[in-house]
């Protein structure tokens, strides 16, 4: 009794304590017991994208012991987990995906018997593992395969390699629970090359050790695809008291600078949402060819170098990746359907950290991107299959990653957006901070959502009124869409209309003024008609555009010269593909080739970029281009 009224105090204390003053007053070991008890309370929703059923019986902390070996392209090693059996049944199931499975212990060393299940596509396999009603720990030693979907192995003298787990990819690297609703704390102890750094979501060194031998902590229990390691010639730089960056040599200082405002980003959103829970936030700056913009991986966001622009106009990535730290991390989506709960709310925090940062006039041109690429891919959508423009996905027997498109992200901004605008900032505010403080360290799913809405935020009226069910469960864009007001690209667009018709020559385009967002709007707002090769070729001739070094604007100026054929970019088109893995930018590109019968093209490309690309980015890039290993 007496204990447990401590601990409420102790959460309340947490729950309630203000942004300013040193930051994590609370020790980790409390916080974990904290989410610990939580978790351990809460039925979890049937996940259709994990074997593991873990309402029976559920792992609670791993200790993974592992070796990188860049020589086979093998990690190796044991997983030990602590379980706790529900049900008192007689089996404990985890999801795995081409591993080599070669032993399990129980609790103090006595092997257990053990199957696979049969092989699901993308989904791998059940490992089903025999327990006691007794039984605590479950040990797993095996082996990952050379080409394990999470992992991707850079060669070069000093090689680099990185994870990607999410959305459920974790499997490839560790045996695991492979839900966002189980949570787990971990340690890990890790042997990798003397001349390397190993790096985890997890408490980080600074420097490299002497023998290759790193050990990790996470303190906070995280779901499976929040896993995440990286090894490589790594340097550490501070950028302010809670957070630093980490690169390879070549690219740190650079790196430094580009990221510094990272803490006054950090500032801003403690500020917004309350507390920052994760004593640190770090960033890693990884090989071109990391398929994303960003990972949340918790304490050290994973990054593309293509964010690095020299002039920091590219730092709305991180404020993206940061946000998670709540939305995602902290309060995170129940099953691959609710993704929108992970990305949408990120997107809107991430605008308000851009909004308190760098203020409305820069934020209010990113909504005005977001909007138009939403509307974008709405149409696309809507001819495919309508009900994947629903913020509540039907993600059922399909991969997960077909769940990833503008819907979750700026749908998703555009519905919570819409709720601020009716409510009121800070009664939206106040309801979002109780949001992330009372589901700290849980799952939310949808429906969850929908009744904390109507409970804290909207009566029924309103609830009907502003049209709730039309934005989740429905399809399309409801008309009560919010409008986004930036004049700056209005002026943009008036630009685009006078180039396009002749009246303003390309010289006298205020493009040497324009920040990243004017010039990206200009060239992705194109109209079809009305631009061709002869005028593209003026605008680089004036502006140097083929030698920019934003890799947004270079993206969509090489789509342009895709569509239209400018040949002068075609170098420097090759190099951009076989050198950077953003899947954001590579299908767009492949595909502008497809459309305008370049195909040719497009496969000599792409058969030198491949063997570089991770997985994710192979896996949508093979679809595309129809591309079977005899080509
Ligand atoms: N968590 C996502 C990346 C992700 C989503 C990976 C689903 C695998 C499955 C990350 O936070 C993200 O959204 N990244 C974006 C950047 C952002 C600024 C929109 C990206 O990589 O483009
Ligand atoms: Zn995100």
């Amino acid at each position: 009794m007496k204990k447990l009224s401590l601990l409420i105090v102790l959460a309340l204390v947490a729950l309630t304590s203000c942004n300013d003053g040193p930051k994590n007053e609370k020790p980790s070991t409390e916080r974990s017991e904290e989410s610990k008890s939580k978790i351990a309370a809460m039925k979890l929703a049937q996940d259709n994208h994990s074997f593991s059923r873990p309402n029976d019986a559920v792992v609670t902390h791993l200790a993974w012991d592992a070796k990188v070996d860049f020589e086979t392209k093998v990690i190796s090693g044991t997983a030990h987990f602590d379980i706790d059996n529900k049900s008192k049944g007689n089996k404990i199931i985890f999801d795995t995906r081409d591993l080599d499975i070669q032993a399990v212990m129980l609790d103090d060393q006595t092997p257990s018997s053990w199957e696979l299940g049969p092989e699901k596509e993308f989904m791998g396999q059940a490992l089903v593992v025999e327990i006691t009603p007794e039984t605590k720990k479950v040990s797993i030693t095996y082996a990952s395969s050379p080409d394990a979907g999470a992992l991707l192995w850079v060669e070069g003298e000093k090689p680099f390699l990185f994870t990607q787990s999410q959305a459920i990819l974790a499997r490839t690297w560790i045996p695991c629970q492979d839900s966002p609703g189980v949570r787990y704390t971990y340690e890990a102890d890790v042997q990798v090359r003397e001349d390397l750094m190993a790096l985890m979501s997890a408490s980080n060194p600074t420097e490299k050790s002497a023998d290759g031998k790193y050990h990790f902590e996470m303190k906070q229990a995280i779901p499976s695809y929040l896993m995440a390691l990286a090894v490589g010639d790594i340097e550490y730089r501070s950028m302010g008291p809670n957070t630093a960056v980490y690169a390879t040599p070549d690219l740190i200082e650079a790196a430094a600078w580009e990221f510094a405002e990272t803490e006054d980003m950090l500032v801003a959103a403690e500020a917004l949402y309350g507390d920052y829970v994760w004593d640190r936030y770090d960033l890693l700056i990884l090989p071109a060819a990391f398929p994303f913009g960003g990972m949340e991986n918790p304490r050290l966001t994973f990054a593309t170098p293509t964010i690095i622009a020299g002039d920091r106009s590219l730092t709305s990535l991180v404020a993206h990746e940061l946000a998670h730290s709540w939305s995602g991390n902290l309060v995170t989506n129940s099953t691959w359907d609710d993704f929108w709960l992970n990305e949408g709310f990120t997107v809107y925090f991430e605008q308000r950290i851009m909004e308190a940062v760098y203020g409305r006039d820069i934020s209010e041109m990113l909504a005005q991107l977001s909007y138009q690429g939403l509307v974008k891919e709405v149409d696309e959508i809507m001819d495919k299959n309508p009900n994947d423009t629903h913020l509540k996905l039907h993600l059922k027997d399909r991969d997960p990653d077909d769940g990833m498109s503008a819907i979750a992200y700026d749908k998703g901004y555009f519905f919570l957006r819409m709720l601020e605008e009716n409510v009121g900032r800070s009664t939206f505010d106040a309801f979002l901070k109780d949001y992330f403080t009372s589901n700290a360290f849980s799952v939310m799913d949808t429906e969850q959502f929908v009744a904390h809405l109507k409970a804290k935020l909207l009566d029924e009226t309103a609830y009907t009124a502003l049209r709730i069910d039309d934005w989740i469960y429905g399809a399309g864009l409801p008309e009560n869409c919010p409008t986004v007001g930036s004049d700056r690209l209005v002026k943009v667009d008036e630009a685009i209309q006078k180039w396009t018709s002749g009246e303003q020559s390309s010289k006298d385009l205020p493009w040497n003024d324009w920040m990243y967002q004017e010039r990206y709007r200009f060239l992705t707002n194109l109209p079809s008609e009305g631009v061709d090769e002869k005028m593209l070729k003026e605008l680089d001739e004036e502006y140097g555009i083929t030698e920019t070094g934003n890799n947004e604007v270079l993206f969509a100026w090489l789509e342009q010269s895709i569509l239209h054929q400018y040949q002068p970019a075609y170098p420097q088109l090759r190099s951009f593909l076989t050198s950077v893995g953003r899947r954001k930018f590579l299908t767009p590109l492949y595909r502008a080739m497809l459309e305008t019968e370049q195909r040719d093209m497009a496969m000599s490309i792409y058969e030198e970029a491949r063997p570089a690309y991770h997985s994710v980015a192979t896996g949508t890039m093979d679809e595309l281009l129809s591309w079977s290993e005899s080509e």
